[in-house]
């Protein structure tokens, strides 16, 4: 078996299982990929350096073993905060009135893609598969290649991929799309990212789009599909039996005091759709003032890239929302809106979303987004709660039997917040058992075999998409 070498911006370092460390799904499922191939992860250690030496600190926990580098500041403002977080994360998130251009961050982001790949190529042997994961090193291939690599090379983008008349307001865009055609393999989290990704390679680059999805250009093939990634429900299960989920959950039924709770978990992003959310939530408070002090609502938002402008500038925003609508709306004895930024343990959400009667996940874009499948796979099979999804998150393409909504649209929402409140339990019952059934089919295990599968080349294509 050929060892798997993934590579992303971040590296996630094992907790020792013996410390009852939390982790996500997708880092425990990749731990657990590693460990198996007896692999390695590489990636930026999150810290600055004087100078950029290309030392590599590994570590083995676990049985996993990483590697992580020290930036140096400017390659972190170039190349994270800049080229990665202010031109393509709004960019490929349709707002490119957020996007910014600045020839040092495309500089950086070239910069760093190459000390990566000067780093980590001589720890590659010649069988290994290598993974490639997300949008901060797109070109990451096309520079293995340049240092000789022969092995297979795959890409998998976590995000979505922005239709073809937005993404060519991107300076440069061809060579960025260009860069791709190393790799063997490029996946995507749904079929509608896939088909803007296909749009703008036969629209721009004069590139052809087989059946199976390998797209042909200049004579060089590289294959395509989706693969949507999910969590693991059995992993998130037993963090929901932990006595810190227990804990949790006790708490948030208590400060309820018998109220519907809502709950929203979201990294402090515009993407997010979290202003959106607060005006849906207050059109529903004007609309249906017979809930008042019976209902609710904790939105979750850990501050997130705050050296981003942007991102500054939406915590100012939701501070006075939510200040505007609890000085409207409260009594007394009753805030409407509890806004926490702090982020808490997984094990802790575990035992929110089981407390809470609604999960409303409305992002204005988003890759696929996986605290809508964290808060189904949360629920009690007797008693679900409802979740209230956006329909321009890629969880969407499979979790249908959720209230989909516009989540640009207070009207919708507020609706949507009151559908929800009135289901009866046999239509909640009927619902959950459809959603709870597509996030196990599609669960992080599904992704990563699937993945893998196509890149070593014993499958020819992703799985089609099942349809909702
Ligand atoms: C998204 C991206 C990830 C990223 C995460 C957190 O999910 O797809 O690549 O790691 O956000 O963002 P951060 O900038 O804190 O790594």
């Amino acid at each position: 078996m050929s060892r798997l070498i993934v590579i992303s911006n971040r590296v996630s370092t094992p907790k020792p299982r013996s410390s009852g460390g939390a982790q996500g799904g997708l880092a425990v499922a990749l731990a657990a990929a590693l460990r198996e191939s007896r692999g390695l992860w590489f990636g930026w250690s999150g810290e600055t350096a004087e100078e950029f030496t290309g030392q590599i600190n590994m570590q083995r926990v676990d049985g996993v073993t990483t590697a992580t580098v020290d930036l140096e500041e400017q390659d972190v403002d170039e190349y994270y905060n800049g080229y990665a977080n202010r031109t393509l994360w709004p960019l490929f998130h349709y707002r490119i009135d957020l996007a910014e251009y600045d020839r040092s961050f495309g500089s950086g982001y070239e910069r760093v893609n190459q000390r990566f790949a000067e780093t980590v190529a001589p720890l590659i042997e010649p069988d290994d598969l290598v993974w490639v994961h997300d949008y901060h090193l797109v070109p990451l291939g096309q520079q293995l290649r340049r240092r000789g690599l022969k092995n297979r090379i795959g890409f998998f983008l976590h995000i979505p991929w922005p239709p073809q008349r937005l993404m060519v307001s991107l300076p440069f865009h061809e060579r960025l799309v260009r860069s791709m055609l190393d790799y063997d393999l490029i996946g995507l989290q749904t079929e509608e990212w896939l088909e803007s990704f296909h749009h703008y390679v036969t629209r721009e680059l004069g590139g052809t789009v087989e059946p199976d999805g390998t797209i042909e250009i200049d004579g060089r093939r590289v294959k395509t599909g989706a693969f949507p990634i999910g969590i693991d429900p059995e992993e998130f299960r037993a963090a929901l039996a932990t006595d810190e989920a227990r804990q949790a959950y006790d708490t948030l039924k208590r400060s309820a005091e018998h109220r519907k709770m809502i709950i929203g978990v979201d990294r402090l992003d515009y993407s997010k759709g979290l202003a959106e959310r607060f005006h849906g939530y207050r059109r529903f408070l004007e609309e249906h003032p017979d809930w008042s002090g019976r209902v609710s609502f904790l939105q979750i938002a850990p501050p997130s890239r705050g050296e981003v402008h942007t991102y500054a500038h939406i915590r100012e925003d939701l501070d006075q929302l939510s200040g505007r609508i609890n000085g409207a709306f409260a009594h007394v004895d009753w805030v409407p809106i509890r806004y926490v930024n702090q982020g808490y343990p997984r094990a802790g959400l575990a035992g929110f979303y089981r407390a809470s009667d609604i999960g409303l996940v409305t992002p204005l874009r988003d890759g696929m987004n996986l605290v809508a499948k964290e808060y189904v796979a949360a629920q009690d099979p007797d008693d679900p709660g409802v979740l209230i999804l956006s329909r321009f998150a890629g969880a969407a393409h499979q979790l249908g039997e959720a209230l989909l909504v516009n989540p640009y649209s207070k009207d919708e929402l507020s609706d949507a917040i009151h559908a929800a409140l009135s289901m009866e339990r046999t239509e909640r019952i009927r619902r959950w058992e459809k959603l709870i059934e597509a996030v196990n089919r599609d669960d992080v295990g599904s992704w990563l075999r699937g993945f893998v599968e196509v890149l070593r080349g014993e499958r020819t294509h992703a799985p089609a998409e099942p349809a909702i």
